[in-house]
């Protein structure tokens, strides 16, 4: 039994509720926030390795949400060593098995399993979180009406991220029962972007336009490190990589994952302008 949590990106789509839940079923949680609120969150910053020790020392288990950084493989080692004895469920990505050993996403996940006393592995497909995310398509779904990935017209199994926090807290709380498992985490369908902008255009009364660029013109103005993790994920989403189903959210919260139809019904505001 856990009393106590580390909760890592408290504010991000899946941490804030795996703190929300955690702290529901009891659990003294540290919500960890590179920018704490002040109130309930504390000092967090994969940038500063002196907020780690007393964020993790003494709790009994860790909700890791990796940094998209070039260094991430090292930063959670170093977290990691922080509180080797806690439980760790590590927030990976669906199909992170099956890419190289040297692949940045098997070096972070070997950075846990390989230190960490204990630890469960999660693997989700794509958020359906990320279409309402400014960080990502919302902005150009609502202001342009297009939405565009180089997915070459493969599906993806969206996912809910409140169903990987489910499955997260699940995991955090009973480490016995998830202990050395990898959980891939999926929506109950795959579906293309074209349908996905089909559904969003019926829904909003105009039309979402699905675009698919080559992966490479997507790039401009990165830096060379995020370019090319960006370029392996789409090479990867459109070679099937992200659209295989798993029973996980039903096993593991005993109810159907998240469809992504309920997703858009029940965000319709956030891909409307304040004149429509
Ligand atoms: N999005 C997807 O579809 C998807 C799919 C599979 C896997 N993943 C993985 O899931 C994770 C979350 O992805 P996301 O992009 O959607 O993020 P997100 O859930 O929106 O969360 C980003 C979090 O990073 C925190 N953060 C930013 N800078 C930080 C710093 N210097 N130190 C500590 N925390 C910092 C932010 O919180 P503060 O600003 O409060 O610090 C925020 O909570 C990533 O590891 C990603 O690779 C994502």
């Amino acid at each position: 039994m856990i009393r106590t949590a580390l909760v890592t990106g408290a504010r991000g789509k899946t941490g804030r509720e795996v703190a929300v839940r955690l702290r529901r079923a009891g659990i003294l949680v540290r919500a960890g926030s590179s920018r704490p609120d002040g109130t309930d969150q504390i000092r967090f910053d994969w940038d500063d390795p002196t907020t780690w020790r007393e964020a993790a020392a003494g709790v009994d288990a860790i909700y890791l949400m990796r940094p998209d950084l070039l260094a991430a493989p090292e930063l959670v080692a170093g977290l990691v060593e922080v509180n080797p004895e806690a439980h760790v469920v590590l927030l990976s990505e669906q199909g992170a098995e099956t890419v190289a050993p040297d692949h940045w996403a098997r070096r972070v996940e070997d950075a846990v399993v390989t230190r960490a006393a204990s630890w469960t592995l999660l693997r989700p497909s794509w958020f359906h979180q990320i279409l309402t995310d400014s960080r990502f398509y919302l902005d150009a779904v609502r202001d342009d009406h297009v939405l565009s990935l180089p997915s070459g017209g493969a599906p993806l199994a969206w996912v809910d991220a409140r169903d990987i926090a489910e499955v997260a807290v699940a995991a955090l709380l009973a480490p016995d029962e998830h202990r050395g498992q990898a959980y891939t985490i999926t929506g109950p369908e795959a579906i293309t972007v074209a349908t996905v902008a089909k559904e969003l255009s019926s829904r909003l009364g105009h039309e979402i336009r699905a675009e698919d660029p080559v992966p490479e013109d997507t790039h401009h103005g990165l830096d060379p490190w995020t370019a090319g993790i960006l370029d392996d994920l789409y090479h990867r989403v459109r070679n099937g990589g992200f659209a295989d189903l798993s029973p996980a959210v039903k096993l593991i919260t005993g109810h159907e994952p998240t469809s992504l139809s309920t997703f858009l019904d029940t965000h319709l505001d956030a891909w409307r302008t304040p004149s429509e």
